[in-house]
């Protein structure tokens, strides 16, 4: 085994007096697909915040326990908050592309980081585009307003957004519950192309979608860490009774 790309040890996490995280241990290999599931309300959103610091926006959270992204401790104090969003990206539930044009919602990141090439910026834009499988469906109108695409190729631009500014890990919080069925097959599709470069953890409540998806599967149940393993044997033979309970429909 090689050195874990991500890993949170003892991760306790409180909003206000709550404690929604009591104490998670888990580690992400490099590349590949890890599903995140349990119950609503178990914590796996909160988890996901966790891994590139989207809690900070939270008032009155408290965090203790170690993340390690490589080798650096990104609760640090001398951490770039905007550097490890970069190399840690996001995509939400909700498709969310701004109010613009395709092109400047893939290169958003690129300007902010003050990329003014425009040979650089079109060069990312259709690589972004192509991995996130969406450059065939609206390369002949890249100036048309995002909002004014599909709600699947909405949330494929968001990925591309993400994917221009050369992430290592991708971390995506229910990303096809808001799409039609159609859309979320080629999401999923798309992530299945995406695991061999990327380290992917996405959170689903849709267990065929982890089963069919995710090389590794880690079980959240009321913000403890239950059970983590390959996908296949946390479906056909899980280790605890709560997973077995679980993905056998009985709670949940
Ligand atoms: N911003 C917040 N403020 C207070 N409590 C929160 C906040 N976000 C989530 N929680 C609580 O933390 C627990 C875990 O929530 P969440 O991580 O969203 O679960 P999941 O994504 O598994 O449905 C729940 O009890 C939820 O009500
Ligand atoms: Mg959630």
């Amino acid at each position: 085994m090689t050195e874990p790309i991500i890993t949170t040890d003892n991760l306790h996490l409180f909003y206000g007096k709550k404690e929604a995280l009591k104490g998670i241990d888990l580690s992400f290999q490099e590349r590949g697909i890890t599903a995140l599931i349990g119950p609503s309300g178990c914590g796996k959103s909160t988890y996901l915040r966790c891994l590139n610091r989207m809690n900070d926006l939270i008032d009155d959270v408290t965090i203790t326990g170690n993340v390690m992204f490589r080798d650096q401790n990104i609760y640090a104090p001398d951490t770039d908050v905007v550097a490890l969003r970069k190399e840690v990206g996001m995509v939400f539930q909700q498709p969310n592309p701004f109010p613009f044009s395709i092109y400047e919602n893939v290169i958003y990141g690129l300007r902010l980081a003050g990329v003014k090439d425009k040979q650089k910026l079109d060069e990312a834009v259709e690589r972004s585009l192509r991995q996130a499988a969406v450059w065939d469906e609206v390369k002949d109108d890249l100036q048309k307003n995002a909002l004014e695409l599909s709600g699947g190729q909405q949330q494929r631009v968001c990925i591309a957004r993400v994917l221009a500014v050369s992430p290592s890990v991708l971390l995506l919080d229910e990303p096809t519950s808001a799409l039609d069925p159609v859309s979320s097959h080629v999401i999923e599709e798309t992530l299945l192309q995406l695991r061999y470069d990327y380290t992917i953890i996405t959170v689903t409540h849709n267990l065929q979608q982890a089963s069919r998806i995710a090389d590794r599967t880690a079980f959240f149940l009321q913000g403890e860490l239950i059970e983590t393993n390959d996908t296949k044997k946390i479906f056909m033979a899980p280790e605890k009774q709560e997973t077995q309970d679980y993905i056998s429909g009985r709670f949940g």
